[in-house]
């Protein structure tokens, strides 16, 4: 039997990849954020999109330098997706917090988390308003993968990418 769902909805689209968010300031600190909210939208010319809270300081830096990286993580970085998903980096440094660390990117200034096993490095093409979020949509200038876990195309089951399914829990594949 079916039942409506009143509240909550986006709860059906999930369990969805999660990801780490990175962007940076114009003076050049950068910041990491847990997102779940992303996804392809073209392939020619590759575009993406991230969904983040108006509020978030991730927000307010992508819409100053216009440019933000899509860090693809294993479970090996749970802990650091909650403190990452948890705190604000407007008034804490999580790279502390959650000792992540961070590598040059190949064509923005916004970070690679160290560890990660996909990289999706974007320039900001358009940013539409929705409700509480911002979609980010992103051209794609370069894009990375492990080649251990990135095989024909796909990743492997053994890879370890975490999914969110709601609140605090998370389903992965092994
Ligand atoms: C599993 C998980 C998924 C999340 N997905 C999103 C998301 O898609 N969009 C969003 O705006 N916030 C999402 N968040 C919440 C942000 O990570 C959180 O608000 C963070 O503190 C923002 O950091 P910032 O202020 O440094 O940008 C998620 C949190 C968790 C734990």
């Amino acid at each position: 039997m079916l039942k409506e769902i009143k509240s909550d909805i986006y709860h059906l689209l999930h369990p969805k990849m999660i990801f780490l968010l990175t962007s940076i300031s114009k003076d050049s600190k950068p910041n990491v954020m847990t997102c779940a909210w992303a996804t392809p939208v073209s392939e020619e010319p590759p575009i993406v999109i991230v969904c983040v809270e108006k509020s978030a300081y991730t927000a307010e830096l992508i819409r100053q330098t216009k440019e933000f990286v899509i860090n693809i993580p294993t479970k090996q970085l749970l802990k650091a997706l909650w403190i990452c998903g948890k705190t604000s980096g407007r008034n804490s440094d999580k790279f502390k917090k959650s000792g992540l660390k961070i590598n040059d990117a190949k064509r923005v200034k916004a970070p690679l988390i160290e560890g990660c096993i996909g990289y999706i490095e974007c320039k900001l093409w358009k940013t539409v308003e929705a409700g509480e979020c911002y979609a980010f949509f992103g051209n794609v200038l370069h894009a990375e993968a492990d080649e251990k876990y990135f095989k024909k195309d796909a990743w492997t089951k053994t890879s370890g990418i975490p999914f969110h399914l709601s609140g605090a829990k998370i389903v992965y594949f092994k």
